[in-house]
């Protein structure tokens, strides 16, 4: 169920040429591990207290990754990375309220 929704994503997208918005990037490169609302699942929960709470270091992990962990680099471009830094920065907000 969710990978075909996360096929679609990618595929319409793909045809479309529409470039991703962060929540969609996030959908296809993120939630499958940290869960659809950031709450974390295999990977750690972004809503809680962080080791890189900032949206400068949060760019930073997800342009490098971090080793030795499921963590790894997202192949996405800078723009890319900083919308979906940015999506995160939203779900935290919300989980605020
Ligand atoms: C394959 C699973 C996986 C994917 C995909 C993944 N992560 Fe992670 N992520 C992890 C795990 C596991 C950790 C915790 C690593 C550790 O032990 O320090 C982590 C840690 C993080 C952290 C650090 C949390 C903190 O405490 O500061 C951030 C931020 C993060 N991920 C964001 C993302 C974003 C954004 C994406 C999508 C571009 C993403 N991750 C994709 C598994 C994943």
């Amino acid at each position: 169920m969710m990978r075909t929704f996360l096929f679609l994503i990618a595929t319409v997208s793909l045809f479309a040429k529409v470039p991703l918005d962060g929540k969609k990037l996030y959908f296809v490169h993120c939630a499958g591990c940290h869960g659809p609302d950031g709450s974390g699942g295999t990977g750690a929960n972004l809503l809680g207290k962080l080791t890189y709470p900032s949206h400068a270091k949060m760019v930073g992990v997800v342009k490098h990754g971090i080793p030795g962990t499921a963590m790894s680099a997202a192949p996405l471009t800078d723009v890319e990375v900083n919308k979906v830094v940015a999506h995160v920065m939203t779900l935290r907000q919300k989980a605020k309220r």
